[in-house]
């Protein structure tokens, strides 16, 4: 308001010279607020201070950390099991450079300035189906190499017995839940697992549209990176050999398979159209044939079967002529494909498998070195819609992945053999073991 009196008072009298003309002028502007007012001077003033806000906004005097986006992508350890010639790619290995593991404890390590006494905040990651086969093994490599983990599942063929071992620690959650139902959770990453996956279970569940369908809203709504596990089932029985991911499959859409294939199939959709149009980051596996110690027993998948069988001294039955061919890969592989997939920068699909290809047959003699070379085989008419031949063709997780199976069928299957024979005769042992306390995975068969 001075501004303006002052204005009007000198419109009235004759006309001011400008202060650098005459010194009388400084003694007149002694009040500094007058002076301030006079001749724009308030504007020019003000001009300055946009200006250097603007100078400091664009150079700011420290580069801030790099977003954790940014490091996930390109920083990388050493990886005890992969080395650097096994990982041409240089894509992130078993465990992301700024996580070095002190005694339990995460520190950060990026190189750039990080606060005293500020340690880096480990991923919130869930685990859909994280009490299953797959999902379990997983959670135990997320929890080992320092992140939280939120374990959403309604054991419909998972089992506490998976997890037990984690139970008490403060960077592990379960939650007994079905993700046909929403549920809001603030996760930084989404791995989406929940599927029954053996056919005498798949066909009760319409878990894959609508669970998948919920996990990317919540992948939408907290911002969290998303990877599907889908399956080679959407090649169907396949025209092509091996079969790459630029194959479009041939599944049969009313069979009574299709649900699982189908089902997958639509996950895949739906998770590329919250990529393209939502703008989510997702990642899309589709995983071979995957066998190893925590599987369902009796759940109609071959490997499982036919040790199982074999332990018991049944015959193993071979549905067909047991020529149809499948790849086998062993679980810890396929652990390690999933995390490089969700660390790395690809969308996918990517195939997980193990390109060593065995007929039934085959498979049945490996596990008649293994377990029982008297163990009988027994040939039953095949199921509907059966595939003939399934061999990954893996070259693309090779190359963008740096990710290939190290595991051979004859290396994996006594250890998955051990972990069935504790299953199926080691009840009464475990019973006692539990009583006790003893806090071993297989103690805790009661719990299911
Ligand atoms: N193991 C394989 O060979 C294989 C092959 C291809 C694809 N996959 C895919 O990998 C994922 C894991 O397979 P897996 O072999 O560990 O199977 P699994 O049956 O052992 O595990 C699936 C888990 O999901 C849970 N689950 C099922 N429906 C659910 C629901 N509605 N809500 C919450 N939880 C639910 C189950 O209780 C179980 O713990 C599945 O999506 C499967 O389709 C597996």
């Amino acid at each position: 308001m001075n501004h303006r009196t002052t204005h009007t008072t000198q419109a009235h009298q004759p006309p001011v010279p400008g202060p650098t003309k005459h010194p009388s002028n400084l003694r007149k502007s002694s009040n500094p607020i007058r002076y301030l007012f006079r001749q724009q001077r308030l504007g020019f003033v003000l001009i300055g201070i946009a200006i250097a806000a603007l100078f400091f906004n664009t150079f700011p005097l420290s580069t801030p950390p790099p977003l954790l986006s940014t490091l996930l992508h390109h920083s990388v350890l050493d990886d005890p099991v992969f080395d650097s010639d096994s990982n041409p790619t240089n894509l992130p290995t078993r465990r992301v450079l700024y996580e070095t593991q002190r005694e339990g404890m995460l520190s950060v390590s990026v190189g750039g300035k990080v606060p005293l006494g500020l340690e880096r905040k480990s991923l919130r990651i869930v685990v859909t189906g994280g009490a299953g086969f797959v999902g379990s093994h997983l959670v135990d490599r997320l929890i080992a190499r320092g992140d939280s983990v939120i374990v959403v599942d309604n054991f419909f063929t998972g089992r506490k017995d998976n997890l037990v071992h984690h139970f008490g620690n403060p960077r592990f959650e379960l939650i007994r839940h079905d993700v046909v139902e929403p549920i809001l959770l603030e996760v930084d990453q989404i791995y989406h697992l929940a599927c029954p996956a053996s056919p005498v279970h798949y066909k009760f569940n319409p878990t894959n549209v609508v669970g998948t369908l919920n996990m990317l809203g919540l992948a939408k709504r907290v911002g969290a990176r998303f990877l599907l596990t889908s399956t080679s089932e959407v090649y169907g029985d396949p025209l092509e050999h091996p079969q790459a991911e630029t194959y479009w499959g041939n599944v049969n859409p009313i069979g009574v398979r299709s649900c699982y294939d189908e089902g997958k199939r639509t996950a895949e959709t739906l998770s590329m159209d919250y990529h393209r149009g939502l703008g989510i980051e997702v990642r899309i596996a589709r995983i071979f044939n995957t066998y190893g110690p925590r599987m369902c027993i009796d759940d109609g998948r071959v490997v499982s079967n036919f040790v199982a069988q074999a332990l018991r001294k049944e015959p193993m039955t071979v549905y067909g002529d047991g020529k149809q061919t499948r790849s086998f890969q062993y679980v810890s592989d396929l652990v390690e494909g999933l995390m490089r997939l969700m660390e790395g920068d690809h969308v996918g699909p990517f195939n997980l498998g193990n390109p060593g290809e065995f007929t039934m047959l085959e498979l049945a003699q490996v596990v008649q070195e293994t377990i029982d070379p008297n163990a009988k085989i027994e040939f039953r008419p095949n199921t509907e819609d059966d595939p003939h031949k399934r061999r990954p063709d893996i070259s693309k997780a090779k190359k963008l992945l740096g990710w290939e199976p190290t595991v051979s069928l004859r290396k994996g299957l006594p250890l998955m053999v051990n972990d069935f024979r504790q299953r199926i005769f080691g009840d009464q042992k475990d019973m006692t073991t539990a009583s006790t306390g003893a806090g071993s995975a297989t103690s805790f068969k009661l719990l299911k």
